[in-house]
């Protein structure tokens, strides 16, 4: 092993993840995902990516983008991530990611893009605009990972997919050129952490849902979350315990439990005897405890734009030098002559 090499493995293995600033961020979002970055803090070289490139595969009204930028940035600060231990950045901020998307599109097939169930999901949902950016989104995503070496990628269960397309485009690229991009490994939350919707529970909580009642958001004020709590879906039963078939109480419980930290059984012990109206009314509360210093930090931050430039800043300088060095490696194995300075 030469000194660089050894430089390398001193160093702390990359994570890497991102979130569209399309639309609000749900309790599911931050459970499944936000909340659970922060332990990889210590352990791991964080680094988290507001995908504002990935948003326009959809149209997006320009203001809300830009506003929406500094909102999921803040919502990430909010949520614990410290500047000084994660890398924040935002995509369209690192010209990389636009050129390593176009290294990689050549070495992906049309046939591999054509099967990834997320593109035909919204491609029915988007007739009138299935654009070539919605078909390659998973080539964007790929190279958002693949750029900086990236050893473990957080991320939800629908995402499996695109990431092992990531990996299937890293394993190729280093077959044919040798060795040069890390093959990540995905980390997908325990089942327990997959949030459903309020209303009608079989399905997942989702952001884009039409029933506002159907989803909480991070940001939702206490009256807001408690009032969606009261008015979730539960079943005809009254006893609150776990059981097939009780899909709102299951998702009741489980979003209690991530809140409070408390067991299932616990709870089930809690509120046993106690009725649906109830147990919904401290689960609302419950949400809205752990999220108000979210909200309240959220609200500082997003008061002060220049501090929240001044992260962005510092997260692109840093994310697009480990980046601007990959892609000069690409370059050079692909062929490209340099440019002479
Ligand atoms: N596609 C992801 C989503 O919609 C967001 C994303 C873009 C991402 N690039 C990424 C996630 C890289 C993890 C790693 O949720």
């Amino acid at each position: 092993m030469n000194a660089a090499n050894n430089a390398q493995s001193e160093k702390k293995k990359i994570i890497f993840s991102g979130v569209q600033p399309s639309g609000v961020l749900t309790i599911g979002n931050y459970l499944g995902a936000i909340k659970n970055w922060k332990s990889f803090e210590e352990e791991y070289d964080p680094i988290y990516c507001v995908v504002d490139m990935h948003a326009i595969t959809v149209r997006q009204t320009p203001a809300d983008l830009r506003r929406r930028t500094y909102e999921t940035l803040a919502v990430y600060i909010a949520c614990g991530l410290s500047p000084e231990k994660n890398t924040l950045f935002v995509q369209s901020h690192v010209p990389s990611h636009a050129e390593l998307n176009w290294a990689l599109a050549c070495h992906t097939m049309f046939g591999e893009l054509s099967r990834m169930t997320q593109f035909k999901d919204k491609s029915a949902k988007n007739a009138g605009n299935i654009n070539a950016g919605l078909f390659t989104y998973p080539v964007l995503m790929a190279a958002d990972i693949l750029l900086y070496g990236t050893s473990l990628v957080p991320v939800g269960i629908d995402q499996k997919q695109h990431l092992e397309l990531a990996r299937d485009i890293a394993i190729r690229f280093n077959s044919v050129y040798g060795d040069t991009f890390t093959v990540p490994e995905g980390y997908i939350p325990p089942a327990g952490m997959k949030i459903m919707s309020l209303q009608e529970p079989a399905k997942k909580m989702s952001k884009s849902d039409e029933n506002v009642n159907a989803s909480v958001a991070i940001l939702d004020d206490r009256d807001t979350i408690i009032r969606k709590f009261k008015r979730a879906v539960t079943d005809s039963d009254t006893i609150v315990k776990k059981a097939d078939g009780k899909d709102g109480i299951n998702n009741l419980i489980n979003i209690h439990s991530c809140f409070t930290g408390k067991s299932v059984e616990e709870i089930e012990r809690e509120f046993d005897g106690r009725g649906y109206g109830e147990f919904k009314l401290a689960v609302g509360e419950a949400v809205a405890d752990a999220l108000a210093p979210v909200r309240s930090e959220f609200d500082k931050l997003m008061a002060d734009k220049p501090y929240l430039e001044s992260v962005m800043k510092n997260g692109a300088d840093r994310a697009h030098y480990l980046a601007n060095k990959m892609v000069s490696k690409v370059y050079r194995k692909l062929g490209f002559v340099a440019r002479p300075r």
